[in-house]
């Protein structure tokens, strides 16, 4: 209740009254011939999580019309919606319905589509209309997502469980498949000792910083492990929380071998000895188990770091000690084994793999894939003076050079030409902070709608040694990316290509609370 106030107070009074687009004209188009035909239901549900009570949820429900029965693959028992699974070039129409008791839209997280077609806010729905999707998947293969776009509400309505996979599949017959090809998508809740869930506190500090849980929740299951066969495994990760960072490390010391990130394979196999996620960042990371001792468990874990989290002035009010921890002995913080509140930057169990005595599929892993076209920086119109992106605090909110969401606004400094390269630089805090602004400081993972991008530059000569020492080795500037996480003081360099479609899209934080807050603006590509 404390939060849809609070959220509809944010949104309203900022923004004044949004002007919405007339969503009737995003009905069936006869002439548009699908390859695989969707309907997508979210709404409110109860889902047998735990013993005991259901658990309230949001859920996608979903339905296949038309399509191979493995484009749509259900998670069982899960509050997740399904993973779909398309193919390059193939035309692809999502009839989506809104059960939820407030507005809604569906943005592709990852995917380059028309402005109409991504689930900007303005598009949003109500309780019992529909919005018909049609677009063809443009988009490498790789694995991308898709989660409600309202705006002011984002946060709550991924919490309440509405989120899935959207995997465009390779060819690769030199990669694991099938059951050997597993999606973790990682979140934090908390639940109440009713197994409801608990979201953000009543304090502007909770907001200020972002939701963090004391449990994770792999694949809106409550599964905390999985067994695995003796065999090679491709899995597919998601930080799909709404605030909470993870440092990725197998417990035994293993390498992660990262294959791929946010925009598909990486030119090659890259071993790193743990991987920073964000919210929003995908990677993808081969496991060979086959000369692991069956009975075995290996973990995911994520390593304690110092996130650069300064909340200054506002002081601690965290509710300490709310929530349970469902004497499951799961996420015990390293700084404070008997508080449940576990901080960005605390140590923990993701999730287990238990080796069984099953032989499986053994692949070797492949010295390279397709080699990532770089971009070509000479055809950037202003490699010499990027566009500045300063993500800041400042009037008791979280900004993008100094302004907030608006509904339709698009300042001159977000207008693109349609065909052009460009580089963008974004930093987080300094500049025009001012006091408080310095105070304040909090990682941003910063997200691009419309396309993916390469990172051309990472400079950390502005971030506390404490935190870059404490998780430098966990970036992998490679490939192609839509979100990239921006640490305090950080300047990062970006180059993207404006191409196909005209229109307006977001970019924003994707800490979901900073996101709902207003760190967030439209850019237009014009002709
Ligand atoms: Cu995954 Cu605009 O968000
Ligand atoms: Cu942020």
């Amino acid at each position: 209740m404390i939060l849809l106030i609070f959220t509809s107070l944010f949104s309203s009074c900022q923004n004044g009254e949004q002007q919405k687009q007339s969503t009737s004209q995003f009905t069936m188009t006869e002439s548009f011939e699908p390859d695989i035909d969707i309907s997508l239901t979210a709404t409110p549900a109860e889902l047998q999580l735990f013993e005991g009570e259901k658990t309230a949820i949001y859920t996608y429900r979903s339905e296949l019309i038309k399509g191979e029965s493995k484009s749509l693959q259900q998670i069982p028992d899960s509050y997740l919606g399904p993973i779909i699974r398309v193919k390059p070039n193939q035309k692809i129409r999502i009839r989506y319905n809104n059960e939820l008791p407030g507005e809604s839209i569906i943005h592709w997280h990852g995917l380059h589509v028309p402005q109409e077609m991504d689930g900007h806010p303005r598009y949003a729905i109500n309780n019992g209309e529909q919005f018909v999707y049609e677009f063809v998947v443009n988009n490498r293969p790789g694995t991308y997502w898709f989660h409600p776009h309202p705006h002011g509400l984002t946060g709550y309505q991924v919490y309440k469980g509405l989120a899935g996979m959207f995997i465009v599949e390779d060819s690769q017959t030199k990669l694991p498949s099938g059951k050997y090809e597993v999606p973790l998508v990682i979140q934090d809740r908390t639940f109440d000792s009713s197994n409801q869930l608990v979201f953000l506190g009543n304090t502007m500090m909770e907001r200020m910083v972002g939701f963090l849980g004391n449990e994770i929740i792999v694949n809106g299951q409550s599964n905390t492990s999985m067994e695995v066969d003796k065999a090679t495994y491709r899995f597919r990760v998601l930080n799909g929380s709404n605030s909470r960072i993870y440092k990725l490390a197998w417990s035994d010391g293993v390498n992660l071998t990262v294959i791929g990130n946010d925009g598909g394979l990486l030119s090659k196999p890259t071993d790193k000895p743990y991987m920073m996620l964000g919210p929003g960042e995908r990677i993808e990371i081969w496991r060979d188990f086959s000369s692991t001792n069956s009975g075995e468990q290996i973990a995911l874990n994520s390593l304690a770091f110092n996130s650069g989290t300064n909340m200054g002035m506002m002081g601690s009010g965290r509710e300490m000690g709310r929530g349970m921890m469902r004497g499951r002995n799961r996420m015990q913080s390293s700084n404070n084994p008997s508080n449940s509140f576990i901080d960005n930057g605390d140590a923990f169990t993701v999730y287990n793999f238990i080796v069984s005595e099953k032989e499986g599929e053994v692949m070797t892993l492949p010295e390279n894939f397709e080699a990532v076209k770089e971009m070509n920086l000479s055809e950037s119109v202003n490699r010499d003076s990027p566009r500045q992106f300063e993500f800041h605090f400042q009037r008791m909110q979280w900004l993008i050079n100094g302004k907030t969401f608006e509904m339709n606004e698009v300042a001159e400094w977000e207008k693109v030409k349609l065909g052009t390269t460009e580089v963008w630089e974004f930093t987080n805090g300094g500049g025009g902070g001012g006091m408080m602004g310095n105070m304040m400081s909090m990682p941003h993972p910063v997200h691009i709608h419309g396309l993916q991008f390469q990172i051309i530059e990472r400079d950390v000569s502005g971030v506390t040694p404490a935190v870059w020492n404490s998780m430098k080795e966990g970036f992998l500037d490679e490939g192609w990316q839509d979100t990239f996480l921006l640490l305090p003081d950080m300047r990062v360099k970006v180059a993207l290509k404006f191409e196909d479609f005209t229109g307006i899209f977001l970019y924003h934080c994707h800490n979901l609370e900073h996101e709902d807050m207003g760190m967030m603006r439209n850019y237009e590509v014009v002709e």
